[in-house]
């Protein structure tokens, strides 16, 4: 939600900042903003709408000089507007901020008794006063603004250019990421490593409570309290490349089609079946007593992330036979739960920074449950809160609608379900055998599933004028009916419902009209497949129109639905991951059919780092 660049070196900063926020665009498109110090003066361009609105506006007006700040808005307090856009100027400072102040109001009260005049409705603007009136009492830059955040509670990641210290920037985290890259003399901030690695892959990631000053050569970083915090930088693994679209029309389908690889990356090094032995990268040490005596799970998560989590609740109960609590991040933190002395918190994040979830993390740990992140980023929020954690290797994510995140997320929970089950004896040596060589071949099924593109969008022509779509599932698939539901309200504004199959005739099938599209994952999987027919059959009694996903070689289900969608055989516990695919691509391909932003879905943002 909002995403913050800023650039201090011997290069122009106009162009850096811009093509910062442009790979952030992601995390918000409803104004951009950037300043820049031009030896002299704080010079602002602003403009409401995507980033190509501001670059029209500095091509008309280019900003000159080599120390700057960027922002792009995803709106929280105040409309879009230019007034409300990013950096807020006060007489001394420019500055940018991702987060929300909660204690905005109190704040205000101060700021305005103090005499101050505000220009805008946004919380920001609040911050930057503070610190300039700080500054006033005579406070140097640095200290101002460890002053003023003192008083702050909510979330923020600030970038402040200061214009009494032209030789430095000053930045500051609570709860929103924040990153500084390190190159050759000259320091990169940003939100996110997308818009660093085409400058360095040497990150230092701050953490709650960090303020630092970054000058050309070197940073310096406080607490709040002003005591020094030491953060080393971390080499990041991926290249520049991976935030490109590679000949690809949109991110997400890049993303899509990169699932074979991602999955075989997440495998690699951790399943080996001659040997009966998963690998969870010192996971399993760090968490020993706890695996060894686990007698209950919580699984913690948003949106994609907790329909992985969902997905979970059936693998890992089915495998480990253990009872396991699925919880969305943002209501788990209101609940009082109990807590198993013998239970283990889940946390599922692709970023690793999603509020709710680090929230709740925060929350299991001081019920004094062990918390075991799955994450995608290394060093993220989560990850670090966490007691251990198994990173997805996914690679870089920039799509808005999460895809291979998900179905790597969904590949660990597999092998993670297959090491408890072996670890407490719940599984015989020759299904470990089985199951973990099919992990194995994922990555050539999902290759097989991609090819079929074409053949999806060619179903998908046919619902181009939908209004409202059924996604149905039973068992671990289940979860997968929400998912697909889910991509395809986030990128082609189409209402979509997912439901467990059986669920139906208890209410949902009040909905269906003649012609209604209704999606059934229906595989093989001899516990679920006859009930899946029959409902397959109440729905077409209804003149719904079905499109079903089914096992290869299934020829009872062709006669039945209007569309069959195959995916390769597999073992039941499998299916999940490979029948998440197709919806995919379906949805990527209506989307694209209607025309709307893909990779920039309306109202979104890709990570959401306020509560
Ligand atoms: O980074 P996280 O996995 O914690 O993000 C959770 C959700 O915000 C995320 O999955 C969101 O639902 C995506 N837009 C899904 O496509």
């Amino acid at each position: 939600m909002c995403g913050i660049t800023g650039y201090i070196g011997p290069k122009q900063a106009q162009p850096i900042v811009v093509s910062g926020l442009r790979c952030l665009e992601y995390r918000g498109y409803d104004s951009a903003g950037i300043a820049v110090w031009d030896g002299r003066h704080i010079r602002l361009r602003r403009a409401v709408g995507n980033l190509a609105n501001l670059e029209r506006l500095l091509k008309k007006k280019p900003l000159k000089g080599t120390l700057g700040i960027g922002h792009t808005r995803w709106a929280t307090h105040g409309r879009p507007s230019e007034e409300n856009a990013h950096p807020h100027l006060t007489e001394d400072i420019a500055l940018v901020h991702n987060g929300i102040v909660e204690n905005y109001m109190e704040l205000r009260r101060r700021v305005l008794k103090a005499g101050r005049r505000l220009k805008s409705e946004t919380d920001t603007e609040i911050l930057a006063h503070l610190i300039q009136m700080e500054i006033n009492h005579g406070k140097k830059p640095f200290h101002a603004i460890r002053s003023a955040l003192k008083d702050v509670t909510g979330s923020y990641a600030v970038i402040v250019l200061c214009r009494l210290t032209p030789d430095r920037l000053f930045v500051a985290r609570q709860g929103s990421p924040l990153l500084i890259g390190c190159g050759e003399s000259e320091h990169f901030i940003a939100s996110d490593i997308p818009a660093l690695l085409s400058h360095t892959r040497h990150i230092v990631s701050l953490r709650d409570g960090d303020v630092a000053a970054v000058t050309r050569e070197d940073y310096e970083i406080i607490d709040l309290s002003g005591e020094k915090r030491d953060r080393r930088p971390e080499t990041i693994e991926w290249s520049a490349t991976a935030a490109e679209k590679a000949g690809f029309k949109h991110f997400m389908l890049k993303e899509i089609f990169e699932q074979p690889h991602a999955i075989r990356d997440t495998l690699r090094g951790r399943i080996f079946p001659a040997e009966a032995r998963i690998s969870l990268d010192g996971a399993e040490d760090k968490l020993k007593k706890v695996f060894e005596h686990l007698r209950q799970i919580t699984i913690v998560a948003c949106g994609t992330s907790y329909h992985a989590a969902l997905a979970g609740e059936y693998l890992l109960g089915d495998m480990c036979s253990l009872p396991v609590v699925v919880d969305t991040a943002s209501e788990y933190r209101y609940r009082n739960y109990f807590t198993d002395p013998n239970g283990l918190t889940v946390a599922i994040s692709q970023s690793g920074e999603t509020a709710d979830t680090l929230a709740a993390v925060k929350m299991a740990k001081k019920n004094g449950s062990p918390v075991l992140a799955i994450s995608n980023i290394m060093g993220s929020s989560i990850v670090r809160e966490a007691d251990a954690s198994i990173l997805t290797r996914a690679g870089l994510e920039i799509g808005v609608a999460s895809t291979k995140a998900f179905t790597t997320q969904l590949t660990v929970l597999c092998f993670l379900g297959l090491y408890w089950a072996k670890l407490h004896g719940k599984i015989s040596k020759r299904d470990f055998k089985i199951i973990s060589e099919k992990l194995l071949e994922l990555p050539r099924q999902v290759q097989s599933i991609l090819k079929r593109s074409d053949e999806i969008k060619e179903i998908a022509r046919h619902f181009r004028r939908s209004e409202g779509f059924l996604f149905l599932g039973r068992g671990a698939n289940y979860p997968i009916a929400l998912e697909g539901a889910l991509k395809l309200k986030e990128i082609s504004y189409q209402w979509a419902e997912g439901f467990p199959a059986g669920e139906m005739k208890h209410g949902p099938i009040a909905l269906i009209d003649r012609g209604t599209p209704v999606v059934v994952l229906a595989p093989d999987d001899p516990r679920t497949y006859q009930k899946t027919i029959s409902n397959i059959e109440e729905v077409r009694a209804r003149h719904a129109t079905v499109i079903a996903l089914a096992t290869a070689g299934d020829k009872k289900i062709g006669q039945l639905a209007d569309h069959v969608i195959y995916i390769p055989r597999t073992t039941w516990f499998l299916t999940p991951i490979l029948m998440a695919v197709p919806l995919q691509l379906f949805a990527y391909h209506l989307a694209e059919l209607r025309g709307k932003s893909i990779d920039q879905p309306r109202n979104l943002a890709k990570s959401v780092t306020v509560e």
